[in-house]
């Protein structure tokens, strides 16, 4: 969660001296590699295209008998933050890949393993908090591909190390009395820790590993990147950097990600409220709404605004406060600049990412495709990470042409935001400035965009328990999300008064999530109509069927569901952020499978609870998230984002042995795999 501006650290020629490109310059690159892509580039888009026949087992849509069926042992849960390793079924193993500090880029320079790399080091190393990710095959290559890994935040307990006084760890992250930083370089190092790594990987006798290779990236808090959609050009995008709105720097608290049928990925903007402060009091709706205040998650990377070495208000920028600054340096659009899906050529390094804000402004989790067909519109899905926030869809206005893609197809088309009724039925509710409920509030589609929460409240659409990622069945169509948790219900803090328990978010409170989903009407992406059900709730084995509705046991209780992936072959994995509470006791954060085309239709009771199996368990205070199956299916990529968070001294994780300040606990990629190479899960 992190990004700034220009960094003149970052000497990266992507990173640094890059003049952003219109996408549509980049397109004929794109053309050919559609063949690779018609031969399934991507699993999930490989799935999505639906029928490839690359598996040696694939479910049907009548499910049953001919579903694939899960085979392996539920592994025992794993608690504690001091467990420093990966638990998995027996025949399994994993190798490590791109744990952050890794070099991909430029000089290669050294992961210190005390925290001491410098922000220009950083900036060519993989970053911390590892989160969504997509693989990308090179020419179809099941052992070959370029892999995107977002990397969402950092903790502040380690991140620039720590040294341990009187028997407490104690962060060596510089700060003055009221805990601002004080040091330039280690905010840069901050800013360039975040956003996206772009890595070329290979595997070798078995054994994955990065190739030192030109299309190896970094897309950080400071890279340069442009606007399009609706909201680009307009006023609420104003800044001193880009005083005609089209242009910004950086993305912020890289969470869910997506990924394109022409090749592309998304990268999600989450918590981007963390990063800036307003001084205003109060603070005006427009902020109020998206939870931007003064002291944000403490990084205040604006406290170092002035220093000699600042260029270009790369410090300056992150206080939005109206009054502050001159009309030369005038940032308090910047907060308007996060909160977008931001679209990535992976294959092409000198590309700009662009922010496609027709997908509306929101802390986004995910945006996921729906089916994907030739000859109709593409649907994807985003979730609004926060407590009683809404799922919204966008529907491409133009159909999906494989044989002639359009790379601006996220710039035209309508958002939605859900309503989920209580009878299993739901609504999907245009956010169009036509709407004289949105006309009597917002002048223009550019603000309805860029206010999407606001736009959600003066529709009512359903406040729902924190939407995380969506994934779409490939065999029904049917699109799962997850519902994290949910303790705020009931009383208001900021005006809105209709939270309370709904059918689709029925336990208050809801400290363990569930995972929802739900049919479009006529299978049609751009329904505005949907039925839905509740698959499976989260809960602790030991509560009662008040809380422990699906008769989840030892062997696959669970909270805080977070990321959420169906392969291509129809398993469904899950993945927690239980956040260090509910199932602690239990377990720590961890992977599931299930293959809902077993259930014949039907939620996870205690009939078939069974079926749901633990499939991986993190080392202590991570959370697993990220995933991705191989096209052959013998990899199965995830993510252990912050093992040790807040606790450095609890966990080494992935090194071995007792913890220790020159051995700093690091997010990292694993490759999860068979010892006899054979396919995942099955
Ligand atoms: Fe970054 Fe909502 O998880
Ligand atoms: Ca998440
Ligand atoms: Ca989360």
């Amino acid at each position: 969660m992190s990004k700034t501006d220009k960094n003149p650290t970052a000497h990266h020629s992507d990173i640094a001296e890059t003049t952003p490109r219109h996408f549509r310059s980049v397109l004929s690159a794109r053309l050919s590699r559609r063949d690779a892509l018609r031969a399934g580039f991507g699993t999930t888009a490989g799935g999505m295209l639906a029928g490839t026949g690359l598996y040696g087992c694939s479910s049907d849509s009548n499910g049953g008998d001919s579903a694939p069926e899960l085979r392996f042992e539920s592994v025992a849960g794993q608690p504690g933050a001091d467990f420093n390793g990966i638990a998995l079924p027996e025949g399994y193993t994993y190798d490590l890949l791109i744990p952050w500090g890794t070099p991909i880029l430029g000089d290669m320079p050294a992961f210190k393993p005390d925290g001491s790399n410098t922000a220009a080091e950083q900036a060519q190393q993989s970053g911390e908090w590892h989160d969504g990710m997509e693989f990308f095959p090179i020419e179809g290559s099941a052992t070959n591909g370029l892999l995107c890994v977002n990397h969402e935040s950092l903790s502040f307990s380690f991140f620039h190390g720590y040294r341990m006084e009187g028997g407490e760890a104690v962060s060596n992250r510089e700060t003055n009395a009221d805990d601002l930083p004080t040091n330039p370089d280690q905010v840069r190092k901050e800013i360039n820790s975040h956003g996206v790594s772009v890595v070329e990987i290979q595997r070798v006798a078995g054994k994955w590993q990065v190739v030192d290779s030109g299309r190896n990236r970094r897309i950080t808090g400071a890279t340069p990147m442009r606007f399009s959609g609706p909201a680009a050009g307009s006023a609420v995008l104003q800044t001193a950097y880009s005083p005609d709105g089209t242009q910004g720097r950086g993305t912020l608290n890289n969470c869910g990600r997506g990924f394109t049928p022409w090749g592309t990925y998304l990268t999600c903007e989450e918590n981007f409220r963390g990063y800036l402060t307003t001084q205003e009091d109060p603070v005006p709706e427009e902020k109020n709404r998206y939870a931007l205040n003064a002291g944000g998650f403490g990084f205040r990377w604006d406290n170092v605004a002035g220093d000699a070495s600042e260029d270009n208000d790369e410090f300056r920028r992150w206080d939005i406060t109206a009054t502050a600054g001159s009309a030369s340096a005038d940032y308090r659009n910047e907060a308007n600049h996060f909160g977008w899906i931001v679209e990535i050529d992976p294959m092409d390094p000198s590309s700009a990412p662009v922010k496609r804000t027709a997908l509306g402004r929101l802390a986004h989790e995910g945006a996921q495709p729906g089916r994907i067909e030739a000859g109709r519109p593409i649907a994807f899905y985003t979730g609004d990470d926060d407590q009683n926030e809404y799922l919204f869809k966008f529907v491409t206005a133009d159909a999906w042409d494989p044989d002639n893609p359009d790379p601006d197809m996220l710039d035209k088309g309508t958002l939605y935001v859900a309503k989920f009724n209580d009878d299993g039925s739901g609504e999907w509710i245009a956010l169009d400035i036509a709407d004289s409920r949105l006309a009597a509030r917002f002048s223009s589609q550019a603000e309805v965009v860029t206010y999407a929460r606001i736009a959600g409240d003066l529709v009512e659409a359903t406040p729902m328990d924190r939407p995380e990622w969506s994934t779409t069945d490939p065999a029904t169509g049917e699109i799962y999300l997850t519902l994290t948790n949910n303790d705020e219900k009931g009383d208001d803090a900021s005006g809105r008064n209709r939270w309370e328990a709904s059918a689709a978010n029925p336990r208050d409170p809801n400290n363990w999530g569930h995972v929802l989903r739900f049919r479009e009407a006529g299978d049609d992406p751009a329904a505005t109509s949907f039925t839905w059900d509740i698959f499976v709730f989260g809960a602790p084995a030991g509560a009662d069927s008040t809380i422990n509705r699906s008769g989840l046991t030892t062997d696959n209780e669970f909270a805080g569901p977070d990321g959420l992936y169906f392969d291509p072959r129809g398993v469904l994995w899950i993945q927690t952020d239980n956040g260090g509470n509910a199932v602690a006791d239990a377990t720590n954060d961890q992977l599931l499978a299930v293959v809902p085309g077993r259930l014949n239709g039907n939620a996870i009771t205690t009939e078939n609870q069974s079926e749901l199996k633990r499939m991986m368990v993190g080392p202590g205070r991570c959370e697993v998230t990220g995933i991705v199956l191989t096209p052959d299916a013998r990899t199965l990529f995830v993510n252990v984002q912050h093992p040790g968070d807040s606790l450095p001294n609890s966990n080494s994780f992935p090194a071995t042995g007792a913890p220790a300040p020159n051995k700093l606990p690091r997010s990292t990629t694993i490759a999860i795999r068979r010892e006899d190479g054979g396919e995942i899960a099955l």
